[in-house]
């Protein structure tokens, strides 16, 4: 049988996401391994929920690293002696510079929560409510250069309806963590 496809999940904060990941690798239905969580937030409860599955951890402060260029170098590094060949961001708040996206062409995938192109960036929910919105959603997409720009692999909305910004907030997320999971296992079975 064919190895294991290697992963790094890459996350700034809760790591819901991370959890439906490693909960859906445990139950057999996403065949890869998780080499290594890589947080640049150090207190973030992702770190927690990486210890509880198991996973090791990886934390490290941008603001030690005199560029973008010079930390992404020591990622890559890492990352290569673990074999890792994709890198799965998670709620990672910030942008991939050239040293990653050259070094994972095509092999680096994001989250986001809206129906892209429409509402990129930060708070993506919170610009979905404001401006009124019909449909709220989901992509999934490949990381470029660019603020959640890359080209769409996968995408669920639904109808808005006059829900509170709570209600909708928790069908993304519940979408969020059934569509990942599953998008991973389509990419890397392909
Ligand atoms: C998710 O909504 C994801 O779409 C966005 O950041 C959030 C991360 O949530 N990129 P969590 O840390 O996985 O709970």
């Amino acid at each position: 049988m064919k190895n294991k496809i290697k992963i790094a999940v890459f996350a700034s904060g809760n790591g819901s996401n991370f959890q439906a990941i490693a909960d859906a690798v445990k139950a057999g239905s996403l065949n890869t391994e998780i080499a290594l969580v890589v947080t640049d937030r150090p207190n973030a409860y992702v770190v927690e929920r990486a210890k509880q599955a198991n996973i090791p951890s990886f934390a490290f402060m941008p603001s030690d690293y005199d560029s973008k260029q010079l930390y992404e170098e020591m990622l890559k590094e890492k990352l290569a002696s673990l074999q890792v060949e994709w890198i799965v961001l998670a709620g990672f708040m910030r942008l991939i510079g050239p040293v990653l996206l050259g070094a994972y062409e095509n092999r680096i995938v994001n989250i986001h929560p809206s129906v892209l192109p429409a509402f990129p960036g930060k708070d993506a929910i919170g610009q979905t409510m404001a401006a009124g919105a019909e449909a709220a959603g989901v992509t999934v997409h490949y990381v470029d250069a660019g603020m959640d720009t890359g080209s769409i692999i996968a995408q669920e909305s639904f109808k808005v309806n006059g829900r509170s910004r709570e209600a909708v907030e928790k069908e993304i997320h519940a979408i969020e963590h059934r569509l990942y999971p599953a998008t991973l296992q389509r990419l890397f079975t392909q």
